[in-house]
């Protein structure tokens, strides 16, 4: 049995104020359930107060990037071990605005993949394809080079623990959700490529959909069979929606 994965991604939203402000609200709200695990990747500013104050709660935290070196001359950057010296438990890797934005290829998110497993910290590996690629119907050659891509070279016990979100990049934040048939289809997709080059590693690997998860559509998207969490931009920040998601996903 895979534990369903919530993860909430703020990206470049909230200050010290707002975030510990909605730490606050949410481990009061919050109430332990065994099966799923929840996180939230905020910005690197924010995590070592989110840190402290989910130290005796069972959420966890995650970095929405890192750098696939230990230390060194990269301005700007931060690396695995910072993230795993204040106890970062997750990492977002591979997310589509990264790779539009910042230029990430799929060497990259590679290297980051193996980095992170280094410091001991699961990589939420991102991928999906962009509206003009699912037009010309190479979603599924898309989506399947960037997973075999990005878990290149990695033994099967550490594949086994990653996540993988599948995020439309046409439903990020768009407000035009993926039908669950579609995430469903491509979570199988996914499964399906990771058996064929890590084998077993395959029925324990988390999949996850991202791309407008909201309280009214998380149900339907989380009941299907292959689909074991969501990645949640816009609906993460705020904590009731954000809850009631992780409702959705015990039931
Ligand atoms: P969204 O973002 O839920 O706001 O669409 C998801 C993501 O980018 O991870």
């Amino acid at each position: 049995m895979r534990r369903q994965l919530i993860a909430g991604n703020w990206k470049m939203h909230k200050n010290s104020e707002t975030a510990r402000g909605f730490a606050k609200e949410f481990i009061k709200l919050y109430d332990f359930t065994p099966e799923v695990d929840v996180c939230i990747a905020a910005p690197f500013t924010e995590l070592l107060a989110l840190e402290e104050m989910f130290r005796d709660t069972d959420l966890l935290t995650a970095a929405q990037n890192m750098h696939f070196e230990d230390q060194g001359a990269f301005t700007g950057e931060i690396s695995a071990p910072m993230l795993a010296e204040i106890g970062v438990d997750y990492v977002i890797i591979g997310h589509s605005e990264r790779r539009a934005y910042f230029a990430e290829t799929d060497e990259m998110v590679n290297k980051k993949v193996k980095k992170a497993f280094q410091w001991n910290i699961t990589p939420i590996i991102c991928c999906g394809e962009t509206l003009a690629q699912r037009d010309q119907g190479l979603e599924t050659h898309i989506v399947r080079h960037q997973v075999v891509m990005a878990l290149a070279g990695l033994p099967d016990e550490l594949v086994a623990k990653a996540a993988i979100a599948y995020e439309p990049v046409w439903a990020i934040g768009t407000g035009r959700v993926a039908t669950p048939q579609q995430a469903e289809d491509m979570s199988k997709v996914i499964r399906d490529v990771v058996r064929v080059y890590h084998g077993d590693a395959a029925d324990s690997v988390r999949i996850l959909y991202g791309g407008s998860v909201k309280p009214e559509n998380a149900k339907e998207i989380l009941d299907m069979e292959d689909i074991d969490g969501a990645l949640v931009g816009g609906a993460s920040l705020d904590p009731v929606d954000f809850l009631k998601i992780i409702q959705a996903a015990e039931n």
